[in-house]
């Protein structure tokens, strides 16, 4: 496994931009949970990638995870899945290592949608980590009548997200990527 992708994601949409960024990745590389993102499985990654949706402008917190659960946020039919440890207690408990690494955020259009991508590259940067880009952003709408997983995400967001998949994977091919060292 060349690359693996952890992400948060209470309505399914940061999920669906994962997998994406995995598929256009390659070189079998996975999107998991941060339940099943273990420390063991990211040591045997050269490149991590984080994602987490964008709440109050930063990374989600217990007290955003909370409020969202009271909320349908316009998806009839589809609460906000908390099941899974948020990306900030995930990357607390995440060991210092000097490996590649990148982050992504979905939020709202303009700029409240950010801050979650780069609190990732801060943190994951203060552990050793090398950032090989700066953090994408993938837009969701505020509404939607529909209560499939994903159904937020504008069009074309997906695809963006694979185009993205596949630079990583030609910067992670790069020699200067094989030998970090080596790195300007
Ligand atoms: C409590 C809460 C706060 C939010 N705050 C913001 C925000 O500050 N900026 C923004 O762009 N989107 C905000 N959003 C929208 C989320 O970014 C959106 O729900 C998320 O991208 C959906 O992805 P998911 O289905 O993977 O959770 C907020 C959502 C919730 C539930």
């Amino acid at each position: 496994m060349d690359a693996v992708v952890v992400y948060e994601s209470l309505w399914g949409n940061t999920a669906a931009i994962a997998q994406a960024i995995a598929r256009g990745y390659g070189n079998g590389a996975v999107a998991l949970t941060t339940d099943k993102a273990t420390p063991s499985v990211v040591a045997r990654a050269r490149l991590l990638i984080v994602g987490a949706p964008v709440h109050a402008m930063n990374l989600p917190t217990d007290a955003s995870r909370t409020s969202a659960m009271s909320k349908v946020y316009g998806r009839p039919g589809l609460h906000a899945d908390v099941s899974h440890p948020s990306v900030r207690d995930w990357l607390e408990g995440l060991p210092p290592a000097e490996r590649q690494c990148a982050a992504f955020e979905t939020g709202i259009r303009g700029p409240l949608g950010h801050g979650a991508g780069r609190a990732i590259i801060a943190r994951l940067t203060a552990l050793g980590h090398t950032p090989i880009d700066e953090p994408h952003a993938f837009t969701v709408a505020l509404v939607t009548g529909s209560a499939e997983p994903a159904a937020l995400l504008i069009g074309g967001q997906e695809e963006k997200a694979v185009h993205w998949g596949e630079h990583l994977a030609t910067v992670m091919s790069s020699p200067q990527s094989k030998d970090p060292q080596h790195r300007s």
